[in-house]
């Protein structure tokens, strides 16, 4: 933190949140912004004008405008790996030809997708989809999100190696009116191909006579799916330049274009799209990741702050925080800058949550009288999900709303310091219209740019990932060639739990 906008955002006193509207009749206008269906107010955040506008010196000083450019346009922006970051162009926004490439391969995936509700594979009624990280997260939530009422399919997604998720998923699943779609987009992830095996074992074990032939591969490598046995005519490849965590959009989003139906998808890129292009057109004071964005570096690096807390006051949404660990703590939790150096500060902070109301009875206690401060963010919906008194929906969002003011009120109890709340806590809260496909795109997109946009901010490159390598090569090793080399409580857990001794 070695700028000199860095050095004038933190000089600024921190104010007290618990009067930061007093005699500043502007605020909660100057602190609110909507970008289509989603209202967005840090108004309960730390964030000043005079922070705010050192933060847009900083963007200034890191390139901020000329960065989003080079990702919208297709450059190697992942320089560690010399590669661009496409995930915009699976919308419709970006570099034409990735924009035509993405739209060839949405409309084989759109093919492919009619010829199965036309029963050319058989009568289907579930899909099967294995995958992890981002070959599962993206699809889980949507499907989750927005297939409660759907009567298409029956979508499973199994992400886990332990068998006890794949049993789980198919024990009501009929094998003969199953198809298995295999998400990797490297195709070769040890959980996702032994699940895909035992997926096909189940098959061929209930007689289903061409399990192969139900198989859908969902991957960036063709050719490692075709070694696999994947028939050609059911492989729907997508862009190696699009990243795993950022890849819902693109063939990984299969079992939700195929479970609610292509319109629904088609109107998810359309909702991711406008979020592209507010992103890519606003001018920094007015742009919503942006501002985001300066709301999680004040917290991770000048309040350090380590953790920052998500609830989504919607069961709708009850994957978010999930989908959002991947996105935000596999993209920004790095040491080193894209050149490799140190980084100057501390980086993604360490993204947790759940669903409110739960976890007001669970988790709330630590967020009002314990000694970490959470920037906690709280995303509720104005329609509700269901059919039932309405109650239930205000119940649902007055306790958001009250959560929210009393993080920032406080209560002094100057008699009994046990039932004293601080106050001074932050808080944002996302506001959406609906839970619709068109807002969970644009909220997703929203995310994904907040996500770049910190790390614009940090110096780094959010597209790699490879402190995930470490750890996959010594299980493999093991695997492969027996334990040896190990410390002795790593050697004796093998010994012990698995039967094997050193090689
Ligand atoms: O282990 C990390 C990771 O590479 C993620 O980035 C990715 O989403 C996941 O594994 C799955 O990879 P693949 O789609 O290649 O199976």
């Amino acid at each position: 933190m070695t700028s000199a906008a860095w050095a004038e955002i933190a000089a600024f006193p921190t104010p007290d949140l618990r009067t930061v509207f007093d005699d500043d009749a502007g605020r909660l206008d100057r602190m609110t912004m909507a970008v289509g269906p989603i209202r967005f107010d840090w108004s309960k955040t730390h964030l000043t004008p005079e922070v705010t506008g050192a933060f847009l010196k900083l963007a200034e000083e890191k390139d901020f405008t000329i960065r989003r450019d080079a990702l919208f346009a297709g450059a190697l922006v992942n320089n560690t790996e010399g590669r661009a970051a496409e995930h915009t162009a699976e919308r419709g926004e970006g570099a034409a030809d990735s924009v035509a490439r993405a739209r060839t391969f949405h409309n084989r995936m759109r093919a492919l997708i009619d010829a199965i509700e036309a029963d050319a594979l058989g009568p289907i009624r579930h899909i099967l989809h294995v995958g992890i990280g981002g070959s599962a997260l993206g699809p889980d939530l949507i499907v989750d999100a927005l297939g409660r009422d759907s009567d298409r399919y029956d979508v499973a997604i199994v992400s886990n190696v332990d068998g006890c998720a794949l049993e789980e998923a198919i024990k009501d699943f009929d094998p003969a009116a199953t198809i298995l779609a295999v998400a990797s987009k490297t195709f070769t992830t040890t959980e996702t191909m032994l699940n895909a095996t035992s997926a096909i074992n189940w098959m061929t074990e209930s007689g289903v006579e061409d399990p192969y032939g139900r198989v859908i591969a969902l991957t960036a490598a063709p050719d490692k799916a075709i070694e696999w046995g994947v028939d050609e005519t059911r492989i729907l490849p997508f862009s190696e330049s699009v990243g795993g965590r950022y890849s819902l959009w693109s063939s990984i989003g299969f079992p939700a274009a195929l479970g609610l139906g292509w319109d629904a998808f088609e109107s998810l890129l359309e909702g991711a799209a406008a979020m592209d292009r507010h992103f890519r057109l606003s001018a920094p004071e007015a742009n919503a990741p942006l501002i985001a964005a300066f709301v999680d570096q004040y917290y991770a690096r000048v309040m350090k702050c380590q953790t920052r807390a998500v609830f989504a006051y919607d069961e709708r949404l009850r994957l978010l925080p999930s989908y959002l660990q991947q996105l935000e703590m596999e993209s920004n939790g790095k040491s080193v800058t894209a050149q490799g150096e140190p980084v100057d500060g501390p980086t993604a902070a360490i993204t947790w949550g759940g669903v409110g109301t739960d976890a007001q009875h669970a988790v709330f206690q630590l967020l009002h009288q314990g000694t970490h401060i959470v920037p906690v963010e709280f995303i509720a919906a104005r329609e509700p999900g269901h059919t039932l008194d309405l109650a239930h929906h205000q119940v649902l969002l007055t306790n958001c709303f009250a959560q929210g003011a009393a993080l920032m009120q406080g209560r002094p109890n100057p008699d009994d310091p046990a039932r004293a709340y601080p106050g001074g806590r932050p808080s944002t809260t996302i506001l959406l219209d609906d839970v619709t496909p068109e807002v969970l795109g644009a909220l997703i997109a929203f995310y994904e740019h907040r996500t770049f946009a910190n790390a614009v901010l940090m110096g780094i490159n959010p597209f790699d990932q490879f402190g995930v390598e470490l750890g996959k090569e010594i299980a493999k090793s093991i695997d492969q060639k027996g334990p040896s080399g190990f410390d002795p409580s790593t050697m004796a857990l093998i010994e012990l739990a698995l039967g094997v001794s050193a090689a």
